[in-house]
């Protein structure tokens, strides 16, 4: 049988796939047209994909004899789930092992951006400093202030866990309440989004991406956060209106942002990358040597789960 992958992922799993499976692991730098990813996936028994891969509709017809389609993320927004469950294809995520990666990427970013890291790293570089100043480089606590986790799921608690440690106060939106020994395990207080917003002096992103969490965070809610709130997303661009946003941090109505993802993911906002108020990283929330190593022994293990004629452990519908 033969699995397709649409771009090199960390040996360990490629290894495990290829003691079993003839393995065809695309190499090269640029990406792969849906042209060519179409033609190379046409007769795979199984693909391994990667969150940037647009797996649509066309893409799943076209695949005459996939049992699987396993994406190298959590998220599977970049999956048309409805049409692989029409074709009866599994699809498959990478869960809980990146969690942890990512919550420590969603707190450096708030440090970052609170403590004005990158700044004040540029000032140093450009032979800029010339001594301690008493109003050098200020920027805000973390210590008593209110974090709103939006999303508290796995990585939100995560955050949250971190937070507690920070000696912060946490508020959270979910979709669901969690249970009251989850909520007393983080001090966390229910609210609702709305409430969220306003009350936060951080906010920190979980949610996957959906029809529902689309734009969660828009020109309203933005215009309700505090002058001194910091935004960080490291869950889905298109989770904020990334234009409505660019235009808070521009005119200061909010201090600051963190972005490891983008509205329209590689292509930021026209001057985004100008402001002094943010800091911005290339979707790395995962980017772990021991994380990514762990995505790739699941992927082959769902990939060899479904091969084999099982329902695969984390086949998402
Ligand atoms: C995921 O797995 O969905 C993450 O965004 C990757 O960093």
């Amino acid at each position: 049988m033969r699995v397709f992958v649409t771009y090199a992922i960390p040996e360990k799993g490629i290894n495990m796939l290829k003691e079993r499976f003839e393995v065809d692991v695309y190499t090269g730098e640029e990406f792969l047209s849906k042209e060519e990813m179409i033609k190379r996936a046409e007769y795979a028994d199984a693909i391994v994909t990667q969150l940037r891969d647009p797996i649509d509709k066309e893409f799943i017809y076209s695949l005459k004899k996939a049992k699987i389609i396993a994406n190298y993320a959590v998220g599977y927004n970049n999956i048309d789930i409805e049409a692989a469950k029409e074709r009866g294809i599994y699809v498959t995520n990478t869960p809980g092992v990146l969690t942890e990666a990512t919550a420590d990427i969603a707190f450096a970013l708030i440090l970052a951006v609170a403590r004005r890291i990158v700044e004040s790293d540029k000032f140093v570089r450009e032979g800029k400093f010339v001594g301690w100043k008493p109003k050098l480089f200020l920027g805000y606590d973390l210590y008593g202030k209110t974090l709103g986790v939006i999303g508290m799921g796995r990585i939100g608690q995560a955050v949250a866990r971190r937070a507690l440690g920070f000696g912060m106060n946490i508020v959270y939106y979910n979709r669901n309440r969690l249970p009251e020994e989850i909520e007393k395990q983080y001090n966390a207080k229910y609210v609702n989004i709305d409430e969220l917003v306003e009350i936060s002096d951080y906010i920190s992103l979980h949610t996957p991406l959906t029809k529902e969490t689309y734009h969660l965070i828009n020109k309203e809610r933005i215009a309700k956060m505090k002058p001194n709130a910091i935004l960080v997303n490291t869950a889905r661009g298109p989770v904020v209106d990334e234009q409505a946003l660019y235009e808070a941090l521009k005119e200061r109505r909010i201090a600051g942002a963190g972005f490891d993802v983008y509205e329209n993911e590689p292509v930021l906002t026209p001057g985004l990358e100008k402001l002094d108020n943010v800091v911005l990283l290339p979707h790395i929330g995962s980017a772990t040597y021991e994380t990514r190593d762990k995505m790739s022994e699941i992927v082959a293990i769902n990939v060899m789960e479904a091969l084999d004629g099982k329902r695969p452990s984390n086949c998402v519908w």
